[in-house]
């Protein structure tokens, strides 16, 4: 993979030679010096390390706030990295004023991860600023000097100085940031493409959003043979194909929660995704990361099992497709090779009467991963359960299909007796262990807990919550 990396770093352009697999965060502050992005957590949790990453779209530049310590240096080619510094102006921008007006800062060591993140929000061509809007950028900054309250008042301001004024044209000509992000689509496009050699020696890690391996293997990934997947656009997006729905592997959770093809089959996707991780990191996380990963958790994972997609695989030209249903062997074991690389994830369109479903326990309700998850797909006929899909993690060393559970309600009309009926069939399948996430015995709560969640949720006029818990 190309040693140069050739990309825009606020109004700089830039030629690194250092390791493609070197953090962005690293390489800002130990060799260009940029400090302002802080070194926190380096894990993802605390956004003190947040930047934008501007890529072309067309005629201009979208910009999405990331974190910096689970970023390749390899994957800016062709990108435009904003740091903190790269917004400041000879006067303080409508987010800095915001901020310094409502005293949203103490020690201050949050607070330039928060002004990139805000500023990327108002990047956005966000018709209103909303508190909604504003809670969802801040989800993935942690701040221990009790800003909070302060930054929520900041939102009053921004609302007032710039309402209609959003998006970044506008408020490059309302001053708000700097006028070099006019230059910038012209200048991203004269930078040539990546020339990825696919005769390369075989890589001894494949780096997709870098969420998981960097937490995993950090400390190797600057010193070794790595392909970063990003490099390769045509392995992401959303598109309907026949009776599939066709996600890129590198697809990125907020990209998959935002497509209209998405929603269609999904209708509540994004309810279920502000439960996984923050928006920093679902910008980066990916749809193939997430399976290749082969936690017993993942929430995709979990989501994709019960839609029953099927997973492309590609070794050069040679290229297999395989069902998600038997794709996990055992814990962290999965039916590939080392250099396969997971292109495509198909999943079946389901019929206009099916009903999906996703649950997730966590210790802390957002930004955390679940105790247990589950999804079910489920078609019904007057009632009668004609097909079922349900599967969850958690409760053993893989994602798990309920095969036998699904079984026992096959031809079953919903009903409280029917689902108390399989209350001692799911105890029998699954087999949870106790760790950091629960006990063995609250998963085994969890199990019952969220099939009861499923039926309330899908069958509203059938079960209610109280018909299983209250007593006479
Ligand atoms: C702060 C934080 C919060 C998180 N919260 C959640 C959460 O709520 N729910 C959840 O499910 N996960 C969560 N995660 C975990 C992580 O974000 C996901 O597992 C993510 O999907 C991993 O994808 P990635 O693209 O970042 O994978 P990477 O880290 O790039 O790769 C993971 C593994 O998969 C391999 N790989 C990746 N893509 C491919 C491919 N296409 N072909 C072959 N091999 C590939 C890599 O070599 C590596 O071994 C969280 C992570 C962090 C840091
Ligand atoms: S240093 Fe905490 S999210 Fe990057
Ligand atoms: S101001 Fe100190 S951590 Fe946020």
């Amino acid at each position: 993979m190309s040693s140069k990396t050739h990309f825009l770093l606020n109004d700089k352009e830039i030629y690194a030679t250092e390791h493609p697999g070197m953090l962005v965060l690293d390489y800002l502050r130990r060799i260009q010096k940029l400090a302002g992005t802080k070194e926190g957590c380096r894990e993802g949790d605390c956004g003190a390390c947040t930047v934008l990453i501007g890529e072309p779209d067309g005629d201009s530049v979208i910009y999405k706030p990331v974190t910096s310590c689970m970023m390749p240096l390899g994957e800016l080619h062709g990108k435009h990295l904003v740091t903190v510094e790269g917004l400041n102006m000879p006067h303080l921008s409508p987010v800095q004023q915001a901020i310094v007006d409502e005293g949203a800062t103490q020690c201050g060591f949050c607070t330039p991860g928060i002004v990139v993140s805000l500023t990327g929000y108002l990047m956005k061509d966000t018709k209103e600023i909303t508190r909604e809007g504003v809670k969802k950028t801040l989800s993935g900054h942690l701040c221990r000097c009790t800003g909070y309250r302060s930054l929520k008042q900041g939102m009053a301001f921004l609302k007032k100085t710039v309402e209609n004024r959003t998006g970044t044209r506008s408020l490059i000509l309302n001053k708000m940031i700097p006028e070099y992000f006019s230059q910038i689509p012209a200048r991203l496009r004269r930078i040539p493409a990546v020339n990825i050699n696919n005769e390369e020696k075989m890589p001894e890690y494949f780096i997709a959003g870098g969420t998981d391996i960097y937490i995993q293997r950090g400390d190797f990934l600057p010193e070794s043979q790595v392909y970063i997947l990003n490099l390769r656009p045509e392995m992401k997006g959303v598109s309907k194909e026949n009776e599939y729905v066709r996600v890129g592997a590198l697809t990125t959770f907020e990209e998959f929660a935002n497509h209209p093809e998405i929603i269609r089959i999904i209708p509540d996707i994004q309810a279920y995704f502000l439960r996984v991780a923050s928006l920093q990191i679902r910008n980066r996380a990916t749809i193939g990361g997430n399976i290749i990963n082969a936690s017993p958790i993942g929430d995709v994972t979990i989501l994709l099992l019960a839609l029953e997609s099927m997973l492309v695989l590609k070794n050069g030209e040679r290229s297999r497709t395989v069902p998600i249903t038997s794709f996990f062997k055992g814990y962290k074991q999965i039916d590939k090779t080392p250099s396969e690389i997971l292109v495509d994830i198909l999943i079946p369109t389901p019929s206009a009467d099916t009903k999906i479903n996703f649950e997730k326990v966590s210790k802390r309700k957002c930004q955390d991963v679940a105790s247990v998850n589950t999804a079910m797909k489920l078609r019904s006929e007057y009632d009668i359960i004609r097909e079922m899909v349900l599967s969850m993690g958690g409760v053993a060393p893989v994602p798990l299909l309920l095969k036998t559970t699904c079984k026992y309600f096959l031809g079953k009309e919903v009903s409280r007796e029917t689902i108390e009926g399989a209350f001692p069939i799911i105890q029998q399948e699954i087999s949870p262990v106790s760790d950091i996430r629960g006990s063995a015995e609250y998963k085994r709560l969890l199990a019952r807990q969220l099939l009861i969640a499923h039926f309330t949720k899908l069958f509203p006029e059938k079960v209610k919550l109280r018909d299983f818990y209250e007593t006479d």
